[in-house]
């Protein structure tokens, strides 16, 4: 099949990240808060244009309720409450007060933080605890790559039709061809997308944008 993706070498990149839209200033100060509180974990966050891929795709989907599973310092919060409908609302899960208080904290700034309920706890729990009614309008997941498959089953039931489910690290830096080196993220990572393509519920494309984003579609 003809290849058609460009490879990015960082010139390349970098052009590509100069040509969406920038972060604005909040964003900027979250990024540069993140670095300095937890410069080994930093790397957790999504990439910039994933951020704007996300406030476009919410924006799209005319998102009135959307769900996040792992939310880290809030940086990808803070893009998919940007593209929120009016009245639109995010929940979010994840388990740390450590991380989550930069979130908290940037959140309020960004005027956005009355939008945003944050569930602390395991995010297995806090999605079947959700009503099983297909209300979510948009769902990102990118907390332990282990229960990939978990989250997701947790989140297709709930979403409605013509909504749109977004799952970052599906590339697992490359490694979901190649050798098994026996890594659990690896493995789980490989599975969740053997699992995701025969899912009958949804269609779906993966995209190349950071470490690798699908996008699915509930019919
Ligand atoms: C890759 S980071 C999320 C990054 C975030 N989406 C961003 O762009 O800034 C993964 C997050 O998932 C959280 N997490 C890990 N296991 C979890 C679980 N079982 N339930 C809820 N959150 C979990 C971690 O605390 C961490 O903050």
């Amino acid at each position: 099949m003809a290849r058609k993706t460009a490879q990015l070498d960082s010139e390349l990149h970098e052009y590509l990240v100069e040509h969406g839209t920038q972060p604005d200033e909040v964003q900027r100060e979250l990024i540069a808060e993140t670095e300095r509180q937890f410069p080994d974990r930093a790397r957790m966050r999504i990439s910039p244009e994933q951020g704007s891929l996300l406030t476009l795709l919410t924006k799209i989907a005319r998102t009135r309720f959307a769900v996040e599973v792992g939310t880290f310092t809030g940086y990808s919060a803070l893009a998919v409450a940007r593209g929120l409908d009016e009245h639109g609302r995010l929940l979010c899960c994840d388990t740390s007060t450590e991380y989550t208080a930069i979130a908290h904290d940037h959140w309020e700034r960004a005027g956005v933080r009355h939008l945003i309920d944050l569930r602390l706890g395991s995010a297995i729990e806090t999605l079947s605890a959700l009503p099983e009614q297909p209300s979510i309008d948009l769902a990102f997941i990118d907390a332990d790559k282990t229960e990939y498959v978990d989250y997701w089953e947790e989140i297709v039931v709930r979403t409605r039709p013509g909504g749109l489910i977004l799952v970052d690290n599906v590339l697992a830096g490359g490694h979901v061809v190649g050798p098994d080196y026996g890594d659990a993220d690896i493995r789980a990572i490989r599975a969740f997308n053997e699992h995701a393509l025969h899912d009958e519920r949804v269609e779906l494309t993966m995209l190349p944008v950071g470490d690798g984003l699908t996008l699915a579609r509930r019919r």
